[in-house]
């Protein structure tokens, strides 16, 4: 976006300061950022080993924190961080969020008519996840950081930005669930790796240095926001560790050792009774010493505080404080350290090396990001700018992101494509058609540089006539004579329907997972009148109970959209008439009704349990009857997939001399070294298009490993996404290492491999082999 012109009043006596003033970029709010180390401000800075941007990041460190004292220290272990004037520090916001999108939940990011009026806004990361394309995943995350710099330098972004969510989407009510990347372990770590590297890789390849700074969060088994009386504040997640190892801890996992991420956010929740952000073993034990994340570890907001006052954790705030410090974290976001960390140090129960430690990791940070290098506008990205934000390309970027993830559920006859010919009359229903509340932005969102609503899309190929069909999202009165009147003289019929923020969104999980209200009502006598083709769209985070539609003949099509973004309207129209085929897939198991009446959202046992009559969750454990399964989705074309070479049937694995399964019945071995060497295959597929239009088909390989361990019963280890033409076929090939890809965790988290027959598939195909020793 263009900056707008300035206004500059020439009023004699203070035209010069006037003037100077109206030189800069832009007025007010486009002020460039703050910055450290201004040796055209101070001279002095020259001298300063941490203001030399030539010295390694330690030595500089190192300096910087010997130059301050306690209290100086102190105004660094928060997410208002204070300015350190003598040394021409100035203070910093932390808190700036970029989701799917800059978003503007935190202080750190300021939209504002006057300089940055918008930023572009990608579907919510459910439906990008959707599209299984890592290459997407990757664009988007480049665009996103691209236009966090741009505002940056003009004044109306921080650096360090807290995304993305890489929580387990475990339970299909959590309000949160439309933030993560869904609810399988290895999409979600590829979701967040592909996104957390294009947030921080800078193109001049430098890995010491960081474009933007990511953060995975929340860390960890946070997957409840506010249910039945259970607040995420207090919720304890019991989890076994098998699940935690299996399930939970994954995605973090590999945004720590595969993303190299800058930071890793603690939950709210406790786990296993002790609040995530003073749990030693969880931050110095796992993130810090295991994983060794080269980075910063922060609170989620407030949560130090609630660890003290909701949780009642410890006795006084001191000790508060001390448990979070001691416990590894680096960065309160909130006041609770400022106002308490200082009285801890002073009764000894806080060294001051500690504090040194947190300190360090924060401006370790900051120096990778340049702030601690003098003016921005020298360093590279430094000519980022409004011109940058909201561009014709990124714009375009989140209609065919939005695209990319919608997923066709249904469709009877190939109802769909619509012809945009043909169609002479569309009528176009439901509370979310002509959506006026930003729903299709979703949480965590910004101001968009544009919105098409799904009918200003449609109404883009045909003409349309528009009933909203319900009185509100909630549809507590559906206006069902009206919608049937246009339903039933129309040649064809779109529903758009579903949920917003007022039904799932931070704070808020779902109770029923139908379709809010009377909106089921409206759709099923809506489709009896219509002559022609009936589409029922779905604009949701989670999965909902459509099992009336799926069974309903007269409907259809469905269509999930998730919440698809600034041009979400746009995309559902080109999916609908044809421009584009769709290719998205479920990256989330839709339930049956009947499984939020039974299953309790605290139950957090992922692993189904027979006695009690526990379902389990997601598609690993989950036996139980769903709506649509994970990975589901139609295209209108076909694909067939064949072996392109034969596979091994057995595969040995040697172990070293005395190793105690060589005498003894072993139903699984270590996953370790030497053993696992090189021990492994490729699955080389050839996929071919059988239909009459191009389209992308992905790949799904899922291993489904012997019942030892209580393993899952199915696991996705492989997936890859590919476009063919019509009647086109490629060879898909991947490489099956045993230890890592076909492993299953056990009681103790210890990785295993089984012993015994196992099972690749994909799609129809179906492969044997046994593991023996
Ligand atoms: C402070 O440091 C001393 C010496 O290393 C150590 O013995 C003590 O346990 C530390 N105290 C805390 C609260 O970490
Ligand atoms: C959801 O939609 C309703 C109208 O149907 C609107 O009143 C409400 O504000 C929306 N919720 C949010 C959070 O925008
Ligand atoms: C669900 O949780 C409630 C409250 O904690 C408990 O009373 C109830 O027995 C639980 N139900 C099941 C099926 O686990
Ligand atoms: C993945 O996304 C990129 C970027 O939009 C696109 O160019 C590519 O064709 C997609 N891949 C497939 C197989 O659809």
């Amino acid at each position: 976006m263009a900056a707008p012109p300035k206004l500059c009043l020439p009023i004699t006596i203070v035209l010069v300061v006037l003037l100077s003033y109206c030189n800069r970029p832009i007025s007010g709010a486009g002020n460039p950022p703050p910055f450290a180390c201004d040796v055209s401000k101070n001279p002095d800075l020259k001298s300063f080993t941490f203001c030399n941007p030539s010295l390694d990041i330690d030595t500089r460190v190192a300096d910087l924190v010997n130059k301050l004292t306690l209290k100086e220290k102190i105004g660094w272990v928060v997410s208002g961080s204070e300015g350190v004037t003598r040394l021409g520090i100035p203070g910093y916001e932390w808190w700036s969020e970029a989701l799917h999108g800059i978003g503007s939940n935190g202080p750190g990011v300021v939209f504002d008519q006057n300089n940055v009026p918008a930023a572009t806004s990608f579907p919510q990361v459910i439906l990008t996840a959707a599209s299984f394309n890592v290459s997407l995943f990757h664009l988007i995350g480049k665009a996103v950081s691209t236009e966090a710099r741009a505002m940056h330098n003009v004044g109306a972004a921080g650096l360090t930005f807290w995304s993305p969510n890489v929580n387990i989407f475990r339970d299909p009510r959590w309000g949160r669930g439309q933030e993560t990347p869904g609810e399988d372990p290895l999409l979600s770590g590829q979701y967040a790796v592909a996104y957390v590297k294009a947030l921080q890789q800078r193109d001049d390849g430098d890995q010491t240095r960081l474009k933007v700074a990511a953060c995975c969060k929340h860390y960890t088994a946070y997957d409840l926001d506010h249910w039945k009386g259970f607040d995420r504040l207090t919720f304890d997640a019991q989890v076994t560790q098998q699940d935690l190892d299996d399930t939970y801890q994954p995605p973090f996992k590999s945004c720590v050792l595969d993303g190299n991420v800058a930071s890793v956010m603690c939950s709210y929740n406790q786990v296993n009774g002790k609040p995530t952000c003073g749990n030693p073993e969880l931050l110095n034990g796992v993130i810090r010493g295991k994983w060794k994340l080269n980075g910063y570890i922060v609170s989620d907001c407030d949560s130090v505080a609630v660890l003290f006052n909701n949780q009642h954790y410890k006795s006084s705030p001191e000790e508060a404080a001390a448990v979070a410090v001691n416990s590894g974290l680096d960065l309160d976001c909130g006041s609770f350290l400022i106002e308490h960390v200082e009285a801890a140090v002073n009764r000894g129960l806080v060294n001051e090396s500690s504090i040194n430690r947190a300190i360090s990791n924060n401006f370790a940070t900051m120096m990778r990001l340049g702030f601690f290098d003098g003016n921005p506008s020298n360093q590279l990205y430094g000519n980022l700018g409004h011109k940058d934000i909201c561009t014709k390309e990124n714009q375009e970027l989140a209609r065919e992101a939005a695209r990319q993830g919608i997923v066709l559920l249904k469709n009877l006859g190939n109802s769909l494509p619509l012809s945009p010919t043909s169609i002479k009359s569309l009528a176009v229903i439901g509370p979310n058609a002509d959506d006026k509340n930003f729903n299709m932005i979703g949480n965590y969102f910004g101001t968009p540089c544009e919105y098409t609503t799904p009918l200003k899309g449609l109404t883009s190929y045909v003409p349309t006539v528009y009933h909203s069909g319900c009185n509100r999202i909630f549809c507590d009165v559906a206006q069902v004579d009206e919608a049937k009147k246009i339903a039933s003289t129309a040649d064809a019929v779109v529903l758009v329907m579903g949920s917003n923020q007022s039904i799932e969104a931070e704070g808020l999980d779902r109770e029923d997972i139908t379709l809010p209200g009377q909106q089921q009502l409206l759709i099923s006598e809506v489709a009896k009148v219509a002559k022609g083709p009936v589409i029922l769209v779905i604009m949701s985070g989670g999965g909902m109970d459509v099992q009336f539609a799926k069974e309903d003949s007269k409907i259809t099509a469905i269509l999930w959209v998730g919440f698809p973004g600034e041009a979400g309207g746009a995309a559902i129209a080109d999916v609908i008439f044809g421009s584009h085929n769709p290719s998205g897939r479920l990256p989330m198991t839709w339930y049956p009704q009947s499984y939020a009446e039974k299953v309790n959202m605290t139950d957090m046992n992922m692993r189904h349990n027979s006695k009690t009559g526990y379902p389990g969750r997601t598609y690993r454990f989950y036996t139980g009857p769903t709506i649509y399964q994970f990975g589901f989705g139609l295209s209108y074309s076909g694909f067939k997939h064949r072996l392109a070479e034969p596979l091994p049937t057995i595969m040995t694995v040697s172990l070293e001399t005395g190793h105690a399964c060589q005498s003894s019945d072993c139903k699984s071995v270590d996953a370790v070294e030497p053993m696992c060497k090189n021990l492994g295959f490729g699955v080389h597929l050839t996929v071919k298009n059988v239909g009459k239009l191009a389209g992308s088909h992905t790949v799904l390989v899922f291993s489904r490993p012997p019942r030892v361990h209580n393993a899952p019963r199915k696991q996705l280890v492989a997936f890859r996404k590919v476009h063919l033409r019509p009647k086109g076929e490629e060879v898909v090939r991947f490489e099956i290492d045993v230890c890592k890809d076909l492993s299953v965790v056990d009681e103790l988290g210890n990785r295993k491999v089984a012993l015994g027959k196992h099972v690749l598939h994909v799609g129809n195909l179906k492969h044997f082999f046994n593991v023996t020793i």
